[in-house]
This record gives C-alpha cells, structure tokens and sequence, in this order.
C-alpha cells in the first residue's frame, strides 16, 4: 500500500453510521423541526462528552445520549411523550449504516489494509450498529472509548488505536466526518481523511488533513 498506509480507523457516528437515522424513522412524531431537534440532539450529545471530559465525570455515550435527548425533547416541549422517548433511543442503537459504507469497507478489504472503527460509542452500541449495518464482518477491531474512560478527541484515544493495530500514527488514516475528530487525529499524528458529504467548508484549519472526499466510496480510491 502506498504512502506507508497499513491502516483505515473509522469514526462511527456520522462517517459509517447515519446519526439522524432515529429522527428520520420517527419524524411524523418529531414534527415540522426534525431537522432542528435531530441537529440539537447531536450537538448536546456532543458537548456533554467534552464537559465531562473536562470535568472528569465520565459516563458513557449511551448515558449522556439519554441526557442530550432528555433536553432536546423538553426544549421542543414533547417531554410528555415517554413513548417518543423509547423509541428514538431504540433507533439510535441500530442507527443505519450510510450507503456506501458496505461497498466501500469491501475495496479497502481486498486492499489488505487494517480495518477498525474508533467511536466514543459504548461496545454494546457500536457492535449492534456495525452488524445491523452488514459493517461488523469487514472489522479487525471495534474499539470503544468506554475501555478507557476518556472522549475523543482526547489523544490517548487515537494511541489506543495505535496499540490495538500494532501500527504507528503516521501508518493510519484516520477517517471521520467529524471536523473536531479530525483535528484530534491529525494533531496526533494520523493521516486525517475528511468524508464532506455536504460540501461544508474548512474547518480547524490549524489541523492539517490528509485527503477530503464526498463519500466512502470516493475515499477507497486511495488504495486504487
Ligand atoms: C464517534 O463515533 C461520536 O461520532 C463520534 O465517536
């Protein structure tokens, strides 16, 4: 492989895994602002996860996703609906894969590239997504901050990865669609890989990237 490549660490959320699945399959229920309630949900999913990070009050992403849609639906006033509630948390454990994902995972499999995924999902959730998604065969390793304790884009995080692979930062691309993860990653020292689904402009400039590509698909001609 070239460029010293022995490596391909996925992001989940967002880069494998279409993070507004759950609104989507809910979004009668939702209403007119499913848009705006999944885009809140996600960010204070987020943020909960860089505050108790800092705060050194760890919970797990199954934990702080509850918290951030506990808000979210008091903020959109559907916290009556408890049924609601159960339902998108359910959806979210088996968020769909993004399309392109399978085709994709298959190139760089026939490439003999290492294969992980890198999530602050929780193991249970990352697993269930994965093989609901037809993802979780193509896997050398599914790895959860929750073995550590610790979010991205703390940089033991990408050094777990690191040592589960056996590869050096600069043998791994790093591939999210997440600005804040990629900027994490490459200040590590990964090759970052930016997947800019909707053409949204630069960000964390100061973090250099690697390649940026439109889809999955368009990433797997790095190996040819
Ligand atoms: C992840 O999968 C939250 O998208 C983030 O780690």
């Amino acid at each position: 492989m070239s460029d010293g490549i022995r490596a391909f660490v996925f992001d989940a959320y967002g880069t494998l895994l279409d993070v507004n699945a759950a609104v989507k399959r809910n979004a009668v229920s939702v209403g007119e602002k499913a848009d705006a309630f999944a885009a809140m949900w996600r960010s204070r999913q987020l943020e909960y996860c860089w505050t108790r990070t800092l705060m050194n009050r760890y919970e797990d992403f199954w934990t702080v996703t509850e918290e951030a849609l506990d808000y979210t639906l008091r903020t959109f006033k559907l916290d009556h609906d408890k049924n609601l509630k159960a339902r998108l948390l359910s959806a979210y454990f088996v968020l769909d894969a993004h399309p392109d994902a399978r085709e994709a995972l298959t190139r760089l499999k026939d490439s003999r590239v290492k294969i992980s995924v890198l999530s602050n999902g929780t193991n249970p959730m990352i697993r269930a997504a994965l093989e609901a998604g037809g993802l979780l065969e193509f896997m050398d390793a599914a790895l959860s901050v929750d073995d550590l304790k610790v979010y991205k884009p703390d940089p033991r995080v990408y050094q777990y990865a690191c040592d589960t692979l056996d590869v050096k930062p600069e043998e791994v691309v790093f591939v999210s669609s997440n600005t804040w993860d990629l900027a994490g990653a490459s200040s590590f020292g990964f090759k970052a890989a930016r997947i800019n689904r909707m053409q949204a402009p630069p960000e964390y400039e100061f973090a250099t990237l690697y390649s940026e590509h439109r889809s999955l698909i368009e990433l797997a001609r790095l190996v040819g």
